[in-house]
């Protein structure tokens, strides 16, 4: 559990130096100074992007911003700066890192055996929140692919990110900036809560616009195997590609229909630290079981995750509702997702109950980030 005053520091902290950003911008920690600088999108900073590239060739970290999510860049090429980036991040070693480039021009620099499918699609979702795996290039250390023979590849459709990997000159390997295993930080101040005293630099370009991590698609199977849906909806994939193969889910949803949880049985990632719990199925049950659980559990304590549609059935709950958006706008949620679950992650609830989204557009996305957010599941 956090400490609310340590939380209230740091929060005071960060306002501080978003305040004076061309101040001196060090804050001491036991571990590493971490520089916080803030960046105008519109008119960017040389001299700071200049900082930002000599901490990479130094073999640095530094965080920006995605359209998707805050990444934690290190210097893919080099071995030694993608292994801080496990340790910054409390990552194991198996789970490999997406190196990020500026423009398709730069593929054969990772990769080999380039398939025309992967131009075509690049053609299409570059820049953007599409990731392709493929036959990784002698040169790519080990570290950044976890010793695989492949390598992920991704060309973000972002400002700051372009401008970044272009003068860094080279390719950027970058998980999304958070703790392993924890949410994922679509603003600087999540950044900053998760990982100050362990990175060099975080760069602050305002809140991410998708909000959900891009589409994995590994190219390197006979058909295309979608790995993670994310910011480039499989319909848009399959417009362009139409034979995609779903990874088999690595999430089981209970088949229970008496809506018992089913802990132990989920593929643990972007977790709050308070437990999650989601309810799936139409909106009437989803609404019917919020109240069925609202009953048995200290309301106080119990937040509720649910969609604009949702509030007017919990008007009477007298502990904190986190709006996510509308189910109208299934991109307007993705958006607010990860900053939600956040918010509602705090020292005052000890229970989290979300309502998921239809598996339309980037609700594929939703339901695949909350399912494996969720300590238990409950469908009808
Ligand atoms: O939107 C995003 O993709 C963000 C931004 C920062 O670009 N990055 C991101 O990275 O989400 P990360 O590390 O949090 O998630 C990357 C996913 C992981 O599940 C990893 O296992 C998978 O991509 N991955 C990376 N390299 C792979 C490879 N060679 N083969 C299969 N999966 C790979
Ligand atoms: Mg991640």
């Amino acid at each position: 559990m956090k400490n609310p005053s340590q939380s209230l520091i740091s929060r005071l902290a960060f306002r501080l130096i978003c305040f004076f950003p061309l101040q001196p911008t060090i804050i001491r920690s036991a571990m590493k100074q971490t520089r916080l600088l803030s960046v105008n999108l519109q008119d960017i900073d040389a001299e700071i992007l200049a900082q930002a590239t000599a901490v990479f060739h130094a073999g640095g970290l530094v965080s920006f911003p995605t359209e998707t999510v805050y990444g934690l860049g290190a210097d893919a090429l080099n071995e030694t700066a993608v292994r801080k980036i496990f340790t910054a991040k409390q990552r194991p070693a198996y789970d490999p890192i997406i190196a990020h480039i500026a423009t398709v021009d730069d593929l054969p620099r990772l990769a080999i055996n380039i398939p025309d499918v992967a131009y075509q699609l690049a053609d299409h979702f570059w820049p953007g929140p599409l990731t392709l795996i493929l036959p990784k290039a002698a040169h790519v250390p080990d570290a950044l692919t976890a010793g695989g023979a492949t390598v992920a590849v991704r060309c973000p459709n972002h400002p700051l990110a372009q401008a970044l990997i272009r003068a860094a000159g080279t390719p950027i390997g970058a998980p999304s900036a958070n703790r392993f295993s924890h949410t994922s930080p679509t603003t600087a101040q999540h950044v900053w809560d998760d990982l100050n005293g362990r990175i060099d630099l975080i760069l602050d370009g305002g809140a991410t616009t998708i909000g959900v991590e891009s589409t994995v698609l590994d190219l390197t199977q006979a058909v295309p195997v979608l790995l993670r849906p994310g910011g480039v909806t499989l319909e848009a994939l399959t417009a362009v590609l139409p034979i995609v193969r779903q990874r088999e889910t690595a999430v089981a949803i209970s088949p229970d229909t008496t809506a018992q949880p089913s802990p132990g049985m989920l593929d643990k990632h972007y977790a709050p630290k308070t437990p999650l719990w989601l309810f799936s199925g139409s909106d009437a049950h989803i609404r019917n079981e919020l109240h069925r659980i609202l009953n048995e559990q200290p309301p106080k304590q119990t937040a509720l995750m649910i969609a604009e549609e949702d509030l007017p059935y919990f008007t009477d709950h007298t502990g904190e509702i986190g709006i996510v958006g509308s189910l109208a706008d299934l991109d307007g949620v993705a958006k607010n997702l990860f900053r939600t679950m956040r918010q509602l992650d705090n020292d005052k609830n000890t229970l989290i109950l979300a309502r998921n989204y239809p598996a339309v557009g980037i609700g594929q996305a939703l339901q695949d980030r909350l399912r494996r957010a969720a300590a238990s599941l409950f469908t009808n």
